[in-house]
């Protein structure tokens, strides 16, 4: 499966394409809206989600609610184009728009600015936003709905903003109910009350990520080329979410530190299949999925607009100049689980294509059950 996204964060509209989805699934708007609703919650987000009312338009590759096999195209609208027409008009206009020239540390302004040659930072801005990620939710959406074909599912939950750190249960009642989503409800006061005053201090805050997919089909991924390797698949799709910094599957940086007696999980035998006694590899070993749970950690660094600016340069003149002010989000870590877990779901999905087959999906759960029946331990397949 290939994704494929464009659009500018306040332009028309942002949109997915994705290629390789086979064909016959079942797929329903609502379900994906529900996910791009998710996306826009969570306390520390900006004015404007205020605006926004996320709901995907399906515009190519599903009839009559199924796949057909061909590209898949979503586009979700931006309500707030209304309010910069003149700003993002595709065509010159007669009062060009102000540039942004003040450059923000820890955006992408400096860097997207050397790259393209821009002399104003709205042509980098406009794209590096996480505006973008809404297309990749609702491309996500496809995702879960191959893996719940085969029984797969993905889940997100918030392990710590700023120093307020919680234990993951990944209760989904409880997480959803979280103005964070986290599902300790004292760890989600604290963590509010952290987000509160970061705003106050016109500062923003990080934080991390526990994700968790349940039924996956063991064998996915493979174990020496270096561009097939799942974990390394997973590493990249995740690291290139916006803001992302640093990962972990299971508990790799305490394992890290101990003996192999200690961190490797023993195997076992449990109803006619292998089975093991712990889960700290995170459902992974040389590469490849082992049918345990999928744990991974994302750790993502606070937001770079500050309403408290630091100070920096100017990009024409390379004055000295407090960074750029725009509106902006306090805290991000509630809706990153929410692209996470679309990511995660992504790779999942394409994974399950490449060795089951991805013209139609019938044919690939046929070959997921005659696969399923072959992993059972051989003294107990007759
Ligand atoms: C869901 C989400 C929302 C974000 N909202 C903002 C925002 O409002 N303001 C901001 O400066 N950065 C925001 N970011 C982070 C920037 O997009 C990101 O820092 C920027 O693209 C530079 O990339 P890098 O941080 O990976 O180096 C957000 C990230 C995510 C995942």
């Amino acid at each position: 499966m290939r994704l494929l996204t464009a659009g500018e964060s306040h332009g028309p509209l942002v949109l997915a394409v994705i290629d390789g989805v086979p064909a016959g699934l079942a797929i329903n708007a609502a379900g994906i809206d529900i996910d791009l609703r998710r996306r826009q919650l969570g306390y520390g987000r900006g004015a404007r989600q205020r605006i926004e009312r996320d709901a995907v338009r399906i515009t190519g590759g599903v009839r009559q609610g199924r796949t057909t096999g061909a590209p898949i195209a979503l586009e979700i609208a931006n309500r707030d184009a209304a309010n910069w027409e003149r700003v993002m008009s595709a065509s010159p206009v007669v009062e060009p728009p102000e540039p942004v020239t003040r450059l923000r540390p820890g955006h992408a302004d400096l860097a997207g600015a050397l790259k393209f040659g821009h002399t104003d930072v709205r042509d980098v801005i406009e794209r590096a936003s996480a505006r973008e990620t809404a297309a990749r939710v609702a491309a996500g959406g496809i995702a879960k709905a191959l893996l719940a074909v085969v029984g797969t599912v993905v889940e997100s939950e918030t392990k710590s903003i700023g120093d307020v750190t919680s234990v993951p249960t990944f209760d989904r009642d409880a997480v959803e109910g979280s103005e964070v989503r986290c599902s300790d409800a004292a760890k989600s006061a604290a963590m509010v009350a952290a987000i509160a005053a970061a705003r106050d201090a016109g500062d923003t805050l990080g934080g991390v990520v526990a994700l968790r997919a349940v039924g996956v089909t063991p064998g996915l991924g493979t174990f020496a080329e270096w561009d097939r390797r799942l974990d390394g698949r997973i590493a990249q799709a995740l690291m290139s979410i916006q803001s992302a910094k640093g990962m972990q599957f299971g508990d790799a940086f305490a394992a890290a530190r101990e003996r192999g007696s200690a961190v490797h999980d023993p195997i076992t035998v449990r109803g006619g299949e292998f089975r093991r006694t712990r889960n700290r590899a995170g459902g992974l070993e040389g590469g490849v999925t082992n049918g345990e749970d999928l744990l991974v950690e994302i750790a993502f660094k606070p937001i770079s607009t500050l309403m408290k600016p630091l100070p920096s340069a100017d990009l024409r003149t390379g004055a000295p100049s407090p960074a750029h002010v725009e509106r902006s989000d306090v805290c991000v870590i509630p809706a990153a689980g929410v692209v996470a877990e679309a990511m995660l779901a992504f790779v999942l999905a394409d994974a399950l294509c490449e060795k089951f087959g991805s013209d139609n999906v019938d044919d690939m759960c046929a070959a997921v059950e005659r696969y399923r029946g072959r992993l059972r331990p051989i003294d107990l397949r007759t």
